[in-house]
Parts: structure tokens; C-alpha cells; sequence
């Protein structure tokens, strides 16, 4: 709900996660900076996925290709011709919008209607509630989700058609108003071009025009070969990527769940025409898989499977995850078929071929792609973790209840006060964790406001040196989710902080 997100929004700026760009000038629209806790936990993601991708697969490789490339790849991936949004504009407040969006926001409003005549009808009748039956009877909540799909329905085929006029038509039939000023005085609908453009060379005549690419995949397919030969790579092979992307969102809002610069985290999985779909189902799993093994709840995800498909893939399923704002696309599961390679095949002039021993012969490979947004992960895991929790004495702790492999700092070492040489023991013990671990120092405030700091910061150990640690050479970790405390030797910090922080 609005609440919980907006929670996650200040706490990302208070504990050094997330600013805004450029902040003193009032930041920049859809832009964000990654803070000192923020850079580790984004590191952090980035290296799971890649363990799992390129470490943990004899049979996928990494690259990393540039922003910049070459500008016919845009034109043989499609994206200069077709990688657009529809705006409107309203003449009276002069505001832009996508048309897309005011439909879905319209559709999204009946949805709401429709779930609330249910939870309504739940209370109502209590044990004896069928909610399959009651969908399937009640006749206004069949009038409801019947008139959201058919809205829906009617804008895919409009766009698909390009028939941008009844694009417009729709959004007058539906009497859809400006959101800010309530004025139905529309413009025509039109094609608005997500690439960030940019320009090569220094005389106006001689420039070149460029792009900020929109994705990294068209990187990995230009490399394809490259990668094949030079790896010997047979086929079924992958090849992954990390890295920034650019577009040019008309619709900013949601914080970094949809931005005009962001990272992506993407795979291309090459294979022989034909046992697509089964790597297709293969990919689907293992991800979903990659997701659930982070501990962040199994009702939080689901798979939305696509029933219309861009017309180069023969198959394509989004991962959703339940954002404080409700389920939404967090990761896109895509048979490509061959369309990319032979599109570069033929703008290139280049072969894009793999002669296969096995079969005695030359194929285009297809592709299957999986592609998530490293900033939107970030966003999930944030969101899921972040907890008030009532304890027994009635007192309220903030805590990020991060995956553990993910926090951006491993432990806090704590002395309990600041003299009698318990600083320097503490300084000691991160001298000799902080190889393998981000460890912090801190001893400023009462011990518990450490703890709670820690707890709000998402640090999942803290190590507290007091007098005993003097005696006996034990201290004190404490585990964040539980708050229980455990005396342990010194030397045994770094095996029990490993039990919980390892691939
Ligand atoms: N190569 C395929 C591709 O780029 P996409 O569905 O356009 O497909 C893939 O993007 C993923 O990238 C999305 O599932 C989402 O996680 C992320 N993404 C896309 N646009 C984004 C934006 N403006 N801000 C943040 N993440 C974005």
C-alpha cells in the first residue's frame, strides 16, 4: 500500500541507499543515486546472479560490451522503428501522458472495484466464503473484471494495429480525464521513440547519430560469434551481461521501479531450432528458482504468462513480484526464436551461423533470453525486508530484514564502552574480518541504539566486545532477525557468520 512504499522511499534515502540525482537542484526526474549502503547491496545482487548465471553453468559465459554501438543495430533490432510509446497530450493542461497508461489505470480502477465487492462479501459471510463461486455469480463483480478485459483487449489489438485513433477513441468512450485537472479535451494519440539519442564526433556535418542502447541484449547478439569461436562454444550455449540501459520514460513514477537510466541483468541462451520451448520451460524454472532461493516469500511471486507475443517470440512469461503497489513485471522469460541474429545477419552482411558436428550442418541458432532489472530486484528486496515489528514489551523495532548474503554490511563490531581497551580489541577483530567481510566500527550511544541502528541498516551480526572479552577472549554476536545472543570465541566469529553468509 501507499504507506508501506512511501516508508521504503525514506528509508532508502535515511540509511544511505537511495538519493535522488543531482539532489541540490531539486533532482533530476526518474534518475536515482546509489548511496554507500545502496552500491553494496546493488553489488551484491549483481553477484548472485552472476554466481548462479556464469559460475554455476559450465555452459554460459560473461561479456561486458559497451553503451555505445553501432547505429544500424537499432534499426536490425527493431528499436528505431518500433520501440515506442503512445502519448496524449491535454490541450487545456498542456500535460503529457501515455495513452497506454491512463487505459491501464482506468482498467486497474475497476480491478479495485471488483476486489472490493469481494473482501466486502467476505466479512459478510465468514467461514462460508467461496471466492471462486461468488467471482463467478456475483453479478456486479462479473460486470466489473468483464469490462477490464475487454478494455485491455481492445488497446493490445488497437496497438498491435497501430490504429492509434482508436487508442483515442477508447480513452473518450471511457470518459478518462485528465488525473490533475479532470479535463477530457485530448489531443490525437501518437508514437513517441524510447531512445536516448546522442552524437559521435566533434563537426556538426560529420557526426554521427548514436544511441544509448535500450537493453544490453543487442551487445551479446553482435558477440555471438565472436564468443562461439574464440570459447568454443557448442551449442546449447549461453552468454550473459550486466549493465546500464537507457530510455526515455514518459511515465516516471514509482521510484526506481521505472527509470530513465538503469541496469540490466541479462542471458541469451543459444540453441538448436526446435528444443526452444524446452529450454524455454528449462530457463522459467530455474530462475523462479534463483528467486525463491533468496527466502523472500514464494506467495510474493508469480509467472504472467503472455497470451499476445511481439512477433519474433513464440513463447514469453514475466515474473511478477508483489510490490508495495501490487504484483508487477520484476523479470521477463523470452523465446526469441531466431529473429534478432537473422535481422543482424542481414543488415550486417555477416553469417551468424554455427556448424553443429552432431547434425552435419550450419543453423541460426533461437534464443531464449532471460532479463531482469537489476534496480527493480533491488526495489523488491528492499521492500520485502523492510519490517516494523511489535515486541513483547510493546515497543516498535524498524528492521530490514535483508537476505543475509545480500546486506550491504556483514557485521557491526561494537564495544560496549568506549575506554579500557575495549576500542581497540573491536578494531582488532575487523582488522582480521574484513577480509572476508564489509564490517563496520561504531560506538556511539547506548548499546541497544547501536543494535537498532544495525537492525534499521540491515546488518545481519553484531559483535559486541565487553569486559568478559578482556578475560576470556569471547564476545557476544547477536543475530538480527532473531535478536538472540550467543558468547562465542573471537577465533570463531568468521566460521559462525558463515553458516549464514554463503553461496
Ligand atoms: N532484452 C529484453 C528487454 O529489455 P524488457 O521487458 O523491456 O525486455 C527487461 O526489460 C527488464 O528490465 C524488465 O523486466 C525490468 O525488470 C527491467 N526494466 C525495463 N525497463 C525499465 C526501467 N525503465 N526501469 C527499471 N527497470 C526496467
Amino acid at each position: 500500500n501507499d504507506d508501506q512504499f512511501k516508508k521504503v522511499v525514506s528509508h532508502a534515502k535515511e540509511y544511505g541507499y537511495i538519493f535522488a540525482s543531482s539532489e541540490i537542484y531539486d533532482g533530476l526526474s526518474a534518475v536515482y543515486d546509489y548511496a554507500q549502503n545502496g552500491v553494496e547491496l546493488k553489488k551484491n545482487i549483481r553477484e548472485y546472479w552472476w554466481r548462479s548465471m556464469v559460475y554455476m553453468h559450465q555452459n554460459i559465459v560473461g561479456i561486458d560490451s559497451s553503451i555505445l554501438m553501432h547505429p544500424t543495430t537499432w534499426k536490425a533490432s527493431g528499436h528505431v522503428d518500433a520501440f515506442n510509446d503512445p502519448l496524449i497530450d491535454n490541450k487545456d493542461s498542456k500535460k503529457r501522458y501515455r495513452a497506454d497508461v491512463l487505459i491501464e489505470d482506468y482498467a486497474e480502477k475497476l480491478n479495485q472495484k471488483a476486489q472490493k465487492e469481494i473482501e466486502k462479501a467476505k466479512k459478510r459471510f465468514g467461514e462460508r466464503f467461496n471466492e471462486e463461486e461468488f467471482v463467478t455469480t456475483n453479478p456486479r463483480v462479473i460486470r466489473y473484471l468483464t469490462e477490464q478485459r475487454t478494455v485491455l483487449e481492445r488497446m493490445a489489438r488497437s496497438l498491435e494495429n497501430e490504429d492509434l485513433a482508436d487508442v483515442k477513441a477508447l480513452i473518450e468512450e471511457l470518459g478518462i480525464a485528465d488525473p490533475d485537472t479532470g479535463s477530457k479535451n485530448w489531443t490525437e494519440v501518437r508514437q513517441f521513440n524510447l531512445m536516448f539519442g546522442t552524437k559521435l564526433g566533434a563537426s556538426a556535418e560529420s557526426a554521427m547519430d548514436l544511441y544509448l542502447r535500450p537493453e544490453t541484449a543487442q551487445g551479446i547478439f553482435v558477440n555471438f560469434l565472436n564468443v562461439q569461436k574464440s570459447g568454443r562454444m557448442k551449442i546449447p550455449f549461453g552468454i550473459a551481461q550486466t549493465g546500464k540501459a537507457f530510455r526515455n520514460e514518459i511515465v516516471a513514477r514509482q521510484f526506481i521501479f521505472r527509470m530513465r537510466e538503469f541496469e540490466q541483468m541479462e542471458m541469451q541462451f543459444f540453441v538448436r531450432p526446435g528444443e526452444e520451448l524446452k529450454y524455454y520451460e528449462y530457463w522459467k524454472e530455474t530462475r523462479l528458482k534463483w528467486h525463491l532461493s533468496l527466502g523472500m516469500g514464494e506467495e510474493n511471486y508469480r509467472f504472467h504468462d503472455h497470451e499476445k507475443m511481439a512477433h519474433y517470440a513464440n513463447a514469453a512469461t514475466d515474473i511478477e513480484f508483489d510490490f508495495p503497489f501490487g504484483f508487477k513485471e520484476l523479470e521477463g522469460i523470452h523465446s526469441r526464436t531466431d529473429f534478432d541474429l537473422k535481422a543482424h545477419e542481414k543488415f550486417s552482411g555477416k553469417k551468424l551461423q554455427f556448424f553443429d558436428h552432431e547434425l552435419n550442418e550450419s543453423y541460426v541458432p533461437y534464443v531464449v533470453e532471460t532479463s531482469i532489472g537489476l534496480d527493480r530486484m533491488f526495489l523488491a528486496v528492499l521492500s520485502n525486508s523492510l519490517q516494523d515489528e511489535t515486541l513483547e514489551d510493546g515497543s516498535v523495532r524498524t528492521v530490514l530484514k535483508l537476505p543475509a548474503i545480500l546486506a550491504p554490511v556483514k557485521a557491526a563490531v561494537l564495544p560496549l564502552i568506549k575506554r579500557d581497551g575495549l576500542p581497540e580489541i573491536a578494531h582488532k577483530i575487523i582488522e582480521d574480518l574484513q577480509w572476508d567481510y564489509n564490517v563496520v566500527y561504531d560506538e556511539k550511544d547506548a548499546v541497544g541504539r547501536r543494535y537498532r541502528r544495525q537492525d534499521a541498516a540491515g546488518t545481519p551480526f553484531c559483535i559486541t566486545v565487553d569486559h568478559q572479552t578482556i578475560e576470556d577472549n569471547t564476545v557476544t554476536i547477536r543475530h538480527r532477525d532473531s535478536m538472540q545472543q550467543e558468547r562465542i570465541k573471537i577465533e570463531e566469529i568468521s566460521e559462525k557468520m558463515k553458516e549464514t553468509i554463503s553461496y
